[in-house]
């Protein structure tokens, strides 16, 4: 019967309204630098309020561009949310700085807009991240591109720095999957 109503449920919803939204939605636990990472300085960054949104300053402490910097990043997953996290075969392989973030940056704008969330601009032309302390505030995670089918619990991604091919650095964000109360004409 539950079928039946869900099946013309699905019938009568014009074709355009009908975008499948995510199941899950992802928000911050925490952010982690290892000591002495480059190129990052994330330590005035901050979680703030109950939906713990990303908020504060960070500085790129130099320039850095594709020539030099290489960047890779692991996905690892923790069920139980007791720290036991096992890596996922998602990882994004090591890649110049600029090559990712023209093949993937979208992932990043998602959550992070130009003017409106940061004063950072990258030029993709140029494409050097330039040395600077930049603002970050209200940043929450967007999944829209992330896969469709996430395991609930913690979510961890590292993100590794590479310096002339030698490892200068790590970040962890890490966030929680939560499943999303549907809402079926909503956003
Ligand atoms: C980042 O996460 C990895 C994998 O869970 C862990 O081994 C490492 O200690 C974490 N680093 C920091 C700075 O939290
Ligand atoms: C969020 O960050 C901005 C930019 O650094 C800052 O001006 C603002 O005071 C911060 N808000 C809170 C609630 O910490
Ligand atoms: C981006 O960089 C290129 C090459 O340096 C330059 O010609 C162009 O004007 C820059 N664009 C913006 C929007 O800054
Ligand atoms: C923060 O972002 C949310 C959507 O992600 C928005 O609803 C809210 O108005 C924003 N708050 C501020 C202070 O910009």
């Amino acid at each position: 019967m539950l079928t039946f109503i869900v099946f013309v449920f699905l019938m009568v919803i014009p074709k355009a309204l009908f975008q499948i939204p995510m199941s899950y939605e992802a928000n911050f636990v925490s952010i982690a630098g290892a000591p002495n990472s480059l190129p990052f300085d994330m330590t005035q960054l901050r979680l703030i309020g109950r939906e713990r949104v990303l908020n504060g300053t960070f500085k790129i402490l130099e320039d850095f561009d594709d020539e030099h910097y290489k960047f890779a990043v692991d996905i690892y997953t923790n069920s139980a949310r007791d720290g036991n996290f096992k890596l996922m075969p998602l990882a994004m392989p090591s890649q110049g700085v600029c090559t990712m973030f023209k093949k993937h940056g979208d992932y990043l704008r998602d959550s992070v807009k130009h003017g409106i969330n940061t004063d950072l601009y990258i030029n993709t032309t140029a494409c050097v991240f330039p040395k600077g302390t930049y603002y970050l505030k209200n940043v929450t995670i967007n999944v829209k591109r992330w896969p469709t089918i996430m395991p609930r619990g913690h979510c961890r991604h590292v993100g590794k720095f590479y310096k002339d091919g030698v490892y200068v650095g790590s970040y962890n964000i890490t966030s929680s999957i939560e499943d999303r109360i549907p809402t079926f004409f909503g956003s």
